[in-house]
């Protein structure tokens, strides 16, 4: 896989996206064979919107690959305060590191800020649009508990503004894959998303409750309600706290269900189910480091390699 910029998973080919699966496959089984291969590089953070996992496992990947990270801080601590465009800033900071990581509110941000720069620049997120790199390590935690072919999926909750749930239904129809997908109606995928997914040809339902579907599902990938994406607050409080997962809702579930999540979660799953075989979603914000250090590997290597 050779792409100058990582911003959406509809770029990604089924072959870019095993590449970087089986790469991390490798990673995770034995990392020696690339633990200071970039002890000269820096990977620059440009976050403007809260993070952990992503920003915390970019810069675990990019140490355990020998490199470091330079990081712009928080939005209040830079010059964006001062005014500074994304632009300038984005250009500014290509002149320090090897490659850029972006999360931004604004959905297009990634896209607009790749016109920029010429080192390799990856989308952390962008408003309500995309998440590439989450969608490759939930394809990674997927194939290793139920394969990702003739796979039934479930993915429940926000929808609309949920953008791991973009990237990874556009990635899905490079795979075998039924979508089932469960919301309330004011938080259904955007119906461009759904034209886009016919148009690839991929296997799409939408419901409103998850009983009718749950003793079929392989995966349930549950998401958080984006209050902070809300226009308005009375509208978040119509659906929150609808479709929560505990014990109970279970009941119909196969034993072999994998439920994932991206996190972080608010009270959509009860942590009583932390502890079922169920639960795969701390195994999944961990495969963040392998994934993304494969990642990094194939953006960062030589064409050559
Ligand atoms: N899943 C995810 O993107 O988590 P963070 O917002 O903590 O990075």
């Amino acid at each position: 896989m050779r792409h100058d910029h990582l911003i959406t998973s509809k770029q990604l080919s089924r072959a870019d996206i095993e590449t970087v699966l089986d790469h991390a496959a490798e990673i995770d089984a034995d990392r020696s064979a690339v633990a200071d291969k970039y002890s000269d590089r820096l990977l620059g953070l440009l976050f403007f919107e809260p993070s952990t996992r992503t920003k915390l496992s970019f810069e675990t990947a990019m140490k355990r690959l020998g490199g470091d990270v330079i990081d712009m801080g928080s939005v209040d601590s830079s010059s964006v305060t001062k005014g500074e465009s994304l632009a300038d800033t984005i250009r500014v900071i290509e002149g320090y590191a090897d490659a850029l990581v972006l999360r931004h509110p604004k959905q297009g941000a990634a896209t607009m800020a790749s016109e920029f720069v010429d080192v390799p620049l990856v989308n952390a997120g962008d408003g309500a649009g995309h998440h590439p790199t989450q969608t490759m390590l939930d394809l990674y935690t997927i194939r290793e508990n139920a394969g990702l072919d003739d796979l039934t999926i479930g993915i429940m909750g926000d929808l609309k503004y949920g953008r791991t749930v973009h990237s990874l239904a556009y990635a899905l129809t490079k795979f075998d894959a039924q979508q089932h997908f469960i919301s309330p109606d004011s938080l259904a995928l955007p119906r461009e998303v759904v034209y886009d997914l016919h148009q690839e040809g991929a296997s799409i339902r939408e419901h409103d409750g998850l009983e009718e579907v749950l003793p079929s599902l392989d995966v349930l990938y549950v998401t958080r309600i984006q209050r902070e994406r809300f226009p308005d607050e009375n509208e978040y409080q119509k659906v929150a706290g609808e479709y929560q997962i505990g014990p109970d809702s279970l009941s119909s579930a196969s034993d072999d269900l994998t439920i994932m999540h991206p996190l972080p979660r608010v009270d959509e799953i009860a942590p009583e189910v932390d502890d079922t075989e169920y639960a795969a979603y701390f195994e999944q914000a961990h495969n963040g480091v392998p994934v993304r250090m494969a990642l990094l590997d194939l953006l960062l290597g030589d064409s050559d390699d």
